[in-house]
This record gives structure tokens, C-alpha cells and sequence, in this order.
């Protein structure tokens, strides 16, 4: 395995899944482990990440200096560069104008070993106040550029490299070959892990950490507390018990469905708490959207509170935390972005021990996880499902006549998106009622009643996102459907906004 020491950068946890990615196990460790502490865990090599600081802040983050002397494969980006330098007796300077964007390099030394066979001249993706403006002793310069003259440093004979420029973003050219130079060619890690291996670790990691003590974890039925429960369940089988509250805003069928596939199949422990007649009462009347939102979020909590209460000594909450989860929260090292509001209000407040087994992942390695674990390709792949549920696609007040609108035109939409092979293309579909009637015709009758709009957009993370183009026959498929088959409809509407301006839910 390579270990990716941590300095507080955005992408640090890039690193880590590129070179998973090339089948090597990757992990992201903190900066303060000790040399003896690293050299333990025999790995192959170390990457430092890039990072926030200046070497010459106080309290910039550093390593033990021992590090450097254990043999092992170094490789420095950024400021993991700058900090190798001005540990091993380079110099660091505060540039005028710091660096960001996109920068032409020209590697300068034919033998160098991370770039060899790639061509001299390349494009990379550069992020930086200071710079390296004398390498240390023992070390060449092997890539330059206009900005930043000492780009690349190697010393090959201690195996300790240094790039100050990311590797790990899309945006340099050749970076993952430069990385694969160094974890194949220079650490000599061969390509042998999978996502098994992570299930066995895992597994072993879960038993020890949790011995004979009881876990709970808040099922939602989305895909990230479904894989989290369905590992711990395969490490500590009946010590887990799932939470699942049932607020009344979940779409057709998915209770079922969550309860067969993890209860009834692969024997997940499961308590399921009808609350949805709890839920209406609280919302009854309330119309405002962030109301609506503190509502649910809050009643959530109680119901789980009191569930989670009357399980006797349970120790752990598991939670389905991702590393985007993760960053965004902000880490003891990197800078908080936005708090992510999730489950994550929990622990502080119940006093249970975390254990977030996914921590490291991406959403993508968490479905691979999950088919893995023998999870349906169904629940695995399912969009992603707001945690206010159904609540904030009817919009005004709740009812329950409401819901069962939203609810049945939504499985309409869905049925026949996956009919006609859309479903992996469109990042998300659904239906929302906007509580507006207007007058139809029916067979001889006046008609005057709701109106449904779709929604449907492409997207990468949910951040921005287009109006997904739906053929027309499908679109027409879909709206005799809904109109025919769900009570009190006679218009459905096409939304054809892109977020921004406007956001995907409604509310
Ligand atoms: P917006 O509406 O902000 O949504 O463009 C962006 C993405 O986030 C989802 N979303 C939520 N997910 N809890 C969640 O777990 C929430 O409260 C929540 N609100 C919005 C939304 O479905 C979309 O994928």
C-alpha cells in the first residue's frame, strides 16, 4: 500500500483514490504519525499532500524527521514539496504572485524517473503561494516552468521526490502517469487490491474496534447507510441494529424495498418505525419551505432518540459518512467549506462512539461496495433522495391527498424513464406538485385540478445542473400516464431550468 500523509488540501483525498484506482490500497493518514508508526505499516511509498500553509507559518503542519531517513519512496506535491525542501535544507520563498491555474512545464532532465517516456513539454495544474527556490542538497531540478523555475526535484538515490504542481486533478495533463511512475516504477507496488480486500480489512477493522459491544445506525434506505449497514452487519452480524424511520415521505414502495433487500434477504437487523402520522401532525398547516425542513429534521432526531434509547448498551453509531461528506465538514486539517447536515447532529448529542467505515470512499466505490456486498443493483444505483423526502416536492402545505399524488405520479415517472433506458443517464427524476389547479376536459366534464411538473436533471454532483432533455414520445408517454392513472390530475408541466438559477428540489 501507498499512505497519503495529510496536509489539509482539497484534493488529498484524490490522491488516495487514483492510486486505488490503479489497484494499489490507498489510505489517508495523518501528518502526525510518527516514522515508527509508519514504518509498521510497511508501506510501499508515501505521498505528501498539498495543503493550506506556508512552511513558515505558525504551527505549519510537519512530519517527524525521521521520515525521511526510514527508505521508504517519498513523493512531495505542493506543499508537501515546499515542506521537504525545508526539512532537508532547500529554500522556500513567498512568491510575488501566487500560482493558480494552468501552467506549460518543461521537464529538463532526460532520465527523470516519474516522467519517463511522457513529452518534455506538458500542461499541469498548479495551486500555490510559495515555491521551492533552491532544492536541497543531493537533490535536481528535472521540470521547470516560467512562474515557478524549480517545478520538479528528484534525489533518486534516496528515492525522495518533489512536484509542485497536482497530480491528482484532471487538469495536468499527464498526471496520473506521473503518479503511476512513481507507485509502480519508483515504490514497486503492484496492482494485487481490489474492493474485496477493502471488504476483508474492513471487516477485521470493525470486529476489533467494536469487540462485543452493540452498534446502532439510522437507515434512510439510501444508498450510503445501506452499504454502511449491510458491512457492519457482514463483521458483526446481530450486534448492529438499523433504525429506519419511516416518515410518510418516502417515495412508492421503498420501505418495502429497503426492508426486503436488507432485512428479508441478506438478514440485516432491522427496526422499523412507522411514524409518518407523526411526522403530518407536526406539518400540519406549515407552509414555509425551511420550516418544513427544520420540522422534519428535527422530529427525526426525536423519533430516533427514543428508539435508539431502548436499546440497551449500545455504544456506536455507524454512520455512511463519505470522504465528500467529509471535506465539506471541513477536517482537523482542512478548511470547512459548508457544514454538511446530515445524521451528523447525532453523536454530540446521544453520546455514542462514531464508527463511519466509509470515510475514505466515493460515491462510486460505495455502489461497487455495495453490488459487492450483494446489495440490489436497484437500491444501489438509486438517485439521490433528499433527506425531507416528499416533504419538499409538495409544495405549501403537506396533505396526505397531497403525498399520494406526488408519490404515485413519481413511480409513474420512474417506471417509464427506466422503460426506456434513461435511468442511468439522468442524474435525477421526479415529480412535484406545485399546487396549482387549473380547468381540464375529461371524456364531456369540466375538470379543475392539480397540476404535476417533472423535473429532471444532468449532473455531476448535484452542485450545478441542466434540464434534462427527455425525448418527447417519452415525455408524452409519461404525461397520458400520470393523467390517466393518478386521481385529481389534469396538467403536467416540463421544467426547463438549469441550476442556476434555479436549485433541483423545489424547496
Ligand atoms: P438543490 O435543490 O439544493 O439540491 O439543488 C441539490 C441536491 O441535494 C439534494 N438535497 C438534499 N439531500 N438532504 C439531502 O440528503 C437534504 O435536505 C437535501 N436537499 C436537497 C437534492 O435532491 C439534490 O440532489
Amino acid at each position: 500500500k501507498i499512505i497519503v500523509l495529510d496536509f489539509g488540501s482539497q484534493y488529498n483525498q484524490l490522491i488516495t483514490r487514483r492510486i486505488r484506482d490503479f489497484g494499489i490500497y490507498s489510505e489517508l493518514k495523518s501528518h502526525k504519525l510518527t516514522a515508527a508508526e509508519i514504518k509498521k505499516m510497511h508501506p510501499k511509498g508515501i505521498i505528501f499532500s498539498g495543503g493550506p500553509n506556508s512552511v513558515y507559518d505558525k504551527g505549519a503542519f510537519t512530519v517527524d524527521q525521521d521520515i525521511y531517513k526510514l527508505g521508504i519512496p517519498i513523493l512531495g506535491i505542493c506543499y508537501g514539496m515546499q515542506l521537504m525542501s525545508y526539512n532537508l535544507g532547500g529554500k522556500v520563498e513567498g512568491a510575488d504572485d501566487s500560482e493558480y491555474g494552468r501552467a506549460d512545464i518543461e521537464v529538463t532532465d532526460d532520465n527523470a524517473a516519474l516522467f519517463k517516456g511522457l513529452p518534455k513539454k506538458q500542461y499541469v495544474w498548479m495551486s500555490h503561494g510559495d515555491r521551492v527556490t533552491k532544492a536541497p542538497d543531493g537533490f535536481k531540478v528535472v521540470a521547470t516552468s516560467k512562474n515557478c523555475p524549480i517545478a520538479a526535484i528528484a534525489d533518486d538515490q534516496r528515492k525522495i521526490y518533489g512536484l509542485q504542481f497536482h497530480t491528482e486533478v484532471r487538469n495536468t495533463e499527464y498526471g496520473l502517469d506521473i503518479l503511476k511512475r512513481f507507485a509502480f516504477d519508483v515504490c514497486g507496488a503492484k496492482a494485487n487490491w481490489s474492493m474485496d480486500d477493502f471488504i476483508d480489512m474492513q471487516v477485521e477493522h470493525i470486529r476489533k474496534e467494536v469487540g462485543d459491544k452493540k452498534v446502532i445506525l439510522g437507515l434512510s434506505g439510501g444508498v450510503d447507510s445501506s452499504v454502511t449497514a449491510v458491512l457492519l452487519h457482514k463483521a458483526i452480524g446481530d450486534q448492529l441494529t438499523c433504525i429506519f424511520v419511516d416518515h410518510g415521505l418516502l417515495r412508492k414502495n421503498e420501505a418495502d424495498q429497503v426492508m426486503n433487500a436488507l432485512n428479508r434477504d441478506l438478514g440485516v437487523n432491522i427496526i422499523k418505525v412507522d411514524a409518518s402520522k407523526r411526522f403530518l401532525g407536526k406539518l400540519k398547516g406549515v407552509t414555509d419551505p425551511e420550516k418544513k425542513r427544520k420540522i422534519i429534521g428535527a422530529e427525526f432526531v426525536n423519533v430516533f432518540h427514543e428508539e435508539a434509547q431502548k436499546i440497551k448498551d449500545a455504544e456506536f453509531l455507524a454512520q455512511g459518512t463519505l470522504y465528500t461528506d467529509v471535506i465539506e465538514s471541513g477536517t482537523d486539517t482542512a478548511k470547512t467549506i459548508k457544514s454538511h447536515h446530515n445524521v451528523g447532529g447525532l453523536p454530540k448529542k446521544l453520546g455514542f462512539k462514531l464508527i463511519e467505515p466509509l470515510r475514505s470512499l466515493f460515491k462510486d466505490e460505495t455502489r461497487e461496495l455495495g453490488e459487492k456486498l450483494g446489495i440490489p443493483h436497484e437500491l444501489v444505483w438509486r438517485q439521490p433522495f433528499p433527506g425531507p423526502g416528499l416533504g419538499i416536492r409538495v409544495i405549501g402545505e403537506i396533505t396526505p391527498e397531497k403525498l399520494q399524488i406526488v408519490r404515485d405520479s413519481d413511480a409513474i415517472l420512474r417506471e417509464e424513464i427506466a422503460k426506456a433506458g434513461l435511468d442511468q443517464k439522468i442524474w435525477q427524476y421526479f415529480t412535484v406538485l406545485p399546487g396549482i389547479r387549473s380547468v381540464g376536459v375529461m371524456g364531456d366534464n369540466r375538470t379543475y385540478d392539480y397540476a404535476v411538473c417533472i423535473r429532471a436533471v444532468t449532473s455531476i454532483d448535484g452542485m450545478t445542473a441542466d434540464f434534462a432533455k427527455i425525448p418527447w414520445d417519452v415525455l408524452q408517454k409519461i404525461s397520458v400516464r400520470i393523467v390517466n392513472e393518478v386521481d385529481h390530475v389534469n396538467r403536467i408541466l416540463y421544467d426547463v431550468t438549469s441550476k442556476p438559477p434555479s436549485t433541483i428540489e423545489y424547496e
